[in-house]
C-alpha cells in the first residue's frame, strides 16, 4: 500500500527506482530534472548505454506520472551526445516511448548556454544548447505566464513610435501558425512574454559536481508552473540545485540522489541558503538594515 502522507523538504539518498514507489499518488505539482545522459563510459555516474536508455528510463517515467498531480508538469532536461561522428537518437526514441506511456509532449524549451565559447570539430560546431522537454498528463495544466514576463527591450521605442495601418489591426500569421499579432497592443507596456528559448549561462562555480545546471533554469520553470507552497520533485537532484531554487521561491522540495557525497553537498548548501534567507526575512535585522 502507498503512503498517504508525503514528507517534504527532504533529499532521499538512494536509487530513484526504489524511492519513487514509496511516494503517494498525485502528490507532486512539478517535476524538474536532469537525469544522467546516456554514455558508454562506465566510470561516469549512470553510464547507461544509449541503446538501453529508453528501457532504463520508462519505469522511472511511469512512476513520475503516477506521483504527478493531474494538472502538474514534468520538465526533462536532456541532450543526446555524438557517438562515432553521429548524433544519438535515444532522446527522440524516449519522447516517442513516453507518448505511448500516456504523457503529452506539450512543449519543448531550449536552454541556450549563452556563455559557451566557440569551438569546432571536423564535422560540427560546439554544442551550446540543451532540450527542456515539457510533458503533461492532460491538456489543462497549471501555468502562470505573468510570473516570467521580461522587460520590453530596446526594440519597442523605435518600433512603436510610428505605427502603420497594419499595426493597429490583428495581423494573422502568414505561415498559418495561429500566432497573429497586433503591434499596437504593446503601447504603454513595460513587460512582454518571453519566448521558449532560455538564454542562461552554465554554472561555473560549483566544482563539487560535474553536471550541475544553473539555479535560474529550475527557478524559471518553478515560477511558470507552480505557486507558493507547491511541491517540486527532482529524482536526480545531484548537488541540490532544484531544491535551492524551490526553497528560495517559497515552494517545497522532494529530492532523490544516489550518491551519498552529493546528498551531503546538497544538504549543506540548503542549510547555508536557509540561514541567508532567514537573515533576509528576520524583522529585527530588517529594521537594523533600514536604520543604517
Ligand atoms: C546530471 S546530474 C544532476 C545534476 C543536478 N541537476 C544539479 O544541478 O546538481 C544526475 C544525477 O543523478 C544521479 N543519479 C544517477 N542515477 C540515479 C538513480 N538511479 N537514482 C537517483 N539518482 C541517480 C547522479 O549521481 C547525478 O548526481
Amino acid at each position: 500500500m502507498k503512503p498517504v502522507k508525503l514528507e517534504t523538504n527532504i533529499i532521499h539518498r538512494g536509487d530513484c527506482r526504489e524511492i519513487l514507489p514509496t511516494l503517494p499518488d498525485e502528490c507532486i505539482d512539478l517535476i524538474v530534472t536532469s537525469p544522467p545522459y546516456a554514455d558508454r563510459r562506465k566510470d561516469t555516474y549512470g553510464g547507461i548505454p544509449p541503446d538501453e536508455y529508453v528501457a532504463w528510463f520508462l519505469p522511472i517515467s511511469q512512476e513520475l506520472k503516477r506521483v504527478l498531480k493531474p494538472q502538474g508538469s514534468f520538465i526533462l532536461n536532456i541532450k543526446e551526445r555524438v557517438v562515432e561522428g553521429e548524433r544519438g537518437t535515444y532522446v527522440m526514441e524516449l519522447v516517442l516511448a513516453m507518448r505511448k506511456q500516456g504523457w503529452l509532449w506539450t512543449e519543448e524549451y531550449c536552454w541556450h548556454k549563452k556563455n559557451s565559447y566557440p569551438g569546432k570539430w571536423p564535422n560540427r560546431f560546439r554544442d551550446a544548447w540543451e532540450h527542456c522537454y515539457h510533458f503533461t498528463k492532460q491538456k489543462q495544466f497549471k501555468m502562470f505566464q505573468e510570473s516570467v514576463m521580461v522587460p520590453m527591450g530596446d526594440w519597442a521605442e523605435k518600433r512603436l513610435k510610428k505605427l502603420t495601418k497594419n499595426d493597429l489591426v490583428r495581423d494573422e500569421s502568414r505561415a498559418q501558425s495561429g500566432f497573429g499579432k497586433r503591434v499596437a497592443n504593446w503601447i504603454g507596456r513595460e513587460k512582454v512574454y518571453p519566448t521558449n528559448v532560455l538564454h542562461l549561462a552554465t554554472e561555473v562555480t560549483n566544482k563539487n559536481h560535474s553536471a550541475v545546471f544553473p539555479v535560474e533554469l529550475p527557478s524559471w520553470f518553478i515560477k511558470l508552473f507552480t505557486q507558493e507552497g507547491d511541491i517540486v520533485l527532482d529524482p536526480f537532484i545531484g548537488s541540490g540545485t532544484t531544491a535551492r531554487a524551490t526553497q528560495n521561491l517559497g515552494r517545497k522540495y522532494v529530492g532523490i540522489e544516489a550518491k551519498t557525497e552529493y546528498v551531503t553537498l546538497a544538504n549543506e548548501e540548503l542549510v547555508s541558503q536557509r540561514k541567508l534567507l532567514e537573515k533576509a526575512h528576520d524583522p529585527y535585522r530588517a529594521k537594523e538594515r533600514t536604520q543604517k
